[in-house]
């Protein structure tokens, strides 16, 4: 049994770097060969025992609640011609009406703020908040290990891994004053720090278990880094009150918000498909040295 039962995901941003695609298809319904990215995130948090789903979506999305909603037509269509299989895939990824709720943020004014639009769903107690752009492929699900560590140790918790100082820029990074295993005692956090003034290059990795003192910090923050309300300082606010632990989950991350981690997640999930991956490789070595006779 988890003690989190409640997931954000927040799902409102512009997904400018995935443009023109993104005009009309949200990024987090991209597709990593057959399900939509947010589909994986749904499924991590599930498996570890997540049973209230939280979307912060924006109105220009309608896509994100047809794909979890009942689509009887099609559940119809399928009986009809008894393509069960097909069927269950369909019931498969819907949620239940009381399980998910989706909320919207009308300004993408970052992802604190997107947090904290999901607030009247959340009780008074700690939350999961998971990004569906990083896409972590592991045996144990990513949030689920960070669960079991919470369980133990509380505090707010984020996701980290090293990304080494050329690329820390572009993350929020951790302080790391001690190490146990895999947990990382955090004295700061700074959200997209200069290669040359990063503390470290411990970066901040989108899966967070939160306490619900951090919305109270969102709630009057002013916009930091970007002009944006970032989650980052709200939980550098909080660490006056909990803890703060980076965790260094076991898996393999994909940056899927960039378009070579898009490519580099499909490939890999791709070459681990068993209806995939044998007729991948031949026709792979088939057209091996295409680019030389083009
Ligand atoms: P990103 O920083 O990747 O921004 O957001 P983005 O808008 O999705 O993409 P680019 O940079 O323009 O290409 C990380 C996560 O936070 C959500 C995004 O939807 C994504 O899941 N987010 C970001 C919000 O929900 N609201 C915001 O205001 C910003």
């Amino acid at each position: 049994m988890s003690h989190i039962k409640t997931a954000v995901f927040p799902v409102a941003g512009m997904g400018t770097r995935f443009l023109p695609i993104t005009k009309s298809v949200p990024k987090e319904m991209l597709p990593l060969i057959d399900k939509p990215l947010i589909q994986y995130a749904v499924e991590e948090a599930r498996a570890a025992g997540i049973e209230n789903f939280v979307f912060v979506s924006s109105p220009e999305k309608p896509a994100l609640d047809d794909y979890f909603r009942t689509n009887y037509r099609l559940e119809n269509y399928l009986a009809s011609r008894g393509s069960t299989d097909a069927l269950r895939q369909v019931q498969d990824v819907t949620l239940k009406p009381d399980t998910y709720w989706i909320t919207h943020q009308i300004e993408a004014r970052g992802l604190g703020h997107a947090v904290w639009t999901g607030r009247a769903f959340l009780r008074n107690e700690p939350f999961a908040v998971l990004l569906p752009d990083d896409f972590i492929h592991s045996d144990r699900p990513a949030i689920g290990q960070m669960i079991d560590m919470h369980a133990r140790i509380g505090g707010n918790m984020v996701a980290s891994m090293d990304v080494g100082r050329d690329r820390i820029s572009s993350y929020g990074c951790l302080d790391v004053e001690a190490r146990a295993g895999r947990c990382l005692s955090a004295g700061l956090i700074v959200e997209k720090p200069s290669a040359a003034q990063a503390p470290s290059t411990h970066a901040v990795i989108g899966r967070y278990i939160l306490q619900p003192s951090v919305l109270e910090h969102l709630e009057n923050a002013a916009p930091g880094v970007k002009g944006e309300i970032q989650l980052t300082d709200a939980i550098a606010a909080d660490s006056a009150k909990n803890e703060l632990w980076g965790y260094e989950f076991e898996g393999k991350r994909y940056d899927c918000g960039s378009k070579v981690g898009f490519v580099e997640a499909t490939i890999a999930l791709a070459m681990q498909r068993e209806d995939l991956s044998s007729e991948l490789s031949l026709n792979t070595s088939r057209t091996a040295g295409f680019s030389m006779v083009a």
